[in-house]
């Protein structure tokens, strides 16, 4: 056998009292995609922080190519042992463009002076890499989510390293986008270069992964190769239980209703259409559409978090003042955004803080008892969706990537909302949570919240939701019984705008 690339092992790391990696070992080899999976907060991304030198491990060994690693290893030191690392939290700097940020540390300089057709035609190389077809010197913070992942790995591959982890690639990407990626990775590992990949879809893993190791709670629970498992034993090996029903029924939905949500000639900023959008209580619809469709930026223009050109927005007859957030809370609409460091987290509160802020006043309007009642509630609904924590008293900074999306969700859980809004709402959710949160998701709307729901995993519109609303550049192009959507007939309408049959079962 063959020297590994990465070599771990009895590695050990603590945060106070949470051991976040306890004894782990790992062999990463050349030409081979290792899965890394696990739950939520099972210490995935701690351990991929340590392999690039962002963390310093507590005990363990980590040799590359046979060569032990120092304790502090350093980023620096772990870029030059060639490995690099595309974060569940992209680091791009939003002010700088993307030919900066590509080539960050390394501008190409003549005399001191940065040389702006080198960095170009750099930049562009390394865009093409990834398969983006970009002005290099647009700034990122005009990009999307999805554009904005390609950059960052663009940046990595640009360095030709020999290592390359994958930190939840595919969250912000579409269907399409996804595969292509995917593709890119199953080609790095025919250059020989060692992957380490994570994701909670694991259809990916099992479509490009050689072998995976499992956490839970920061042990090794199973490694081997992928083709030892089934999804199920897979699933069994991060959560430690059986998952059985993935979706709920959507049973008894109320059906003639007037729409508890109206929108009507909604044109988002930037886009040439409106949009009429009914949704009514009890009802779940799906948002569906390429990347770039509309999809956030309609669900941004209703709450007004970006004000809309023009249109009307009511919830249960009730004009919504047009652009501002606060008015949309109070009339009852809520949107659980797709980045969660923007609308989003107060880093240094705590977890249950984070969860209450939207209804402080509330409770602070209601006497100690309620709030004591309404901190139940939090805990309450905290406990409901799994959250991995410490404490709920911990700052919510400290949570991984995924528990820190169920906080925001809980934060409107806890609220007087009526319609609720998800953008990606299971982005970076662990399978056993995903259940959770589908089931949740089902009881609100059985208890009559109107739901929207914008996700780019197409098998979760179609499991999740009643009816989908296909976008296709701003405009409507499909409003569709997810009961009779498939796959097929999505990608097609989203693509070409027309439903021509093909693909429909
Ligand atoms: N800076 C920190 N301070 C305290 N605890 C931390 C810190 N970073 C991580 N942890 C804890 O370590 C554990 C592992 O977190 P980690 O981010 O590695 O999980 P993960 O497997 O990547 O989860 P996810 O799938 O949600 O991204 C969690 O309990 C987390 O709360
Ligand atoms: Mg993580």
């Amino acid at each position: 056998m063959t020297t590994p690339r990465i070599r771990l092992s009895g590695l050990r790391k603590t945060f106070g009292g949470t051991v976040a990696l306890h004894d782990v070992s790992l062999d990463l080899h050349a030409g081979e995609v290792h899965c890394l999976a696990g739950e939520n907060g099972a210490g995935k991304s701690t351990l991929i922080r340590v392999l690039t030198g962002a963390l310093r491990r507590d005990a363990g060994e980590y040799r590359v190519d046979g060569r032990p690693m120092p304790m502090a290893v350093g980023p620096a030191a772990a870029r030059a042992a060639g490995i690099g690392a595309v974060y569940q939290e992209l680091s791009l700097l939003p002010d700088l463009s993307v030919a900066e940020n590509l080539l960050i540390g390394g501008l190409p300089a003549r005399a001191g002076v940065v040389d702006r057709r080198r960095m170009r035609t750099e930049a562009a190389r390394k865009l093409e890499r990834v398969g983006l077809d970009l002005n290099p010197l647009t700034p990122v913070a005009e990009l999307s989510a999805a554009t904005r992942q390609l950059v960052e790995i663009a940046r990595v591959l640009g360095d030709d390293p020999r290592v390359v982890i994958f930190d939840e690639p595919t969250t912000a990407l579409s269907g399409a986008e996804a595969k292509a990626l995917l593709r890119r990775i199953t080609a790095l590992r025919e250059e020989g270069v060692a992957v380490l990949y994570v994701s909670h879809r694991l259809e990916e893993m099992f479509e490009i992964g050689d072998r995976v190791t499992v956490l839970r709670d920061g042990t090794v629970t199973r490694a081997g190769a992928l083709r030892e498992f089934t999804e199920d034993s897979l699933i069994a090996a991060m959560v430690g239980r059986d998952v059985e029903e993935l979706y709920p029924a959507a049973a008894g939905r109320s059906e003639r209703t007037a729409p508890l949500l109206r929108v009507r000639g909604l044109r988002p900023r930037g886009s040439a259409h409106t949009v009429d959008l009914d949704v009514r209580a009890g009802e779940i619809v799906g948002v569906a559409g390429l990347l770039g469709a509309g999809r956030s930026e309609l669900l941004r223009a209703i709450f007004g978090a970006d004000p809309p050109v023009s249109g009307t927005v009511e919830v249960d007859g009730k004009r919504v003042p047009s652009g501002r957030p606060r008015e949309a809370v109070r009339s009852g609409i809520g949107l659980l955004s797709e980045d969660r460091k923007e609308l989003g987290l107060l880093p240094e509160l705590s977890v249950r803080e984070n969860v209450s802020v939207a209804s402080l006043p509330a409770i602070a309007s209601r006497g100690l008892l309620s709030r004591r009642r309404e901190s139940e509630r939090v805990d309450e609904v905290l406990d409901g969706l799994r959250l991995r924590a410490g404490s709920y008293d911990q700052p919510v900074s400290t949570l991984s990537g995924g528990n820190q999306q169920k906080v925001l969700l809980a934060r409107w859980l806890v609220t007087d909302v009526r319609v609720l809004l998800f953008d990606e709402p299971t982005k970076g959710v662990d399978v056993g949570a995903k259940a959770e949160l589908y089931t949740l998701i089902g009881d609100l709307a059985s208890r009559g919240f109107a739901i929207v729901v914008v996700s780019s995993y197409l098998p979760e519109l179609l499991g999740l939701v009643d009816r989908i609303v296909v976008l296709r550049r701003g405009a409507v192009v499909g409003d569709v019984p997810a009961a009779e959507a498939t796959e097929e007939s999505l990608l097609t309408l989203a693509s070409t705008g027309r439903s021509d049959g093909t693909g429909r079962s």
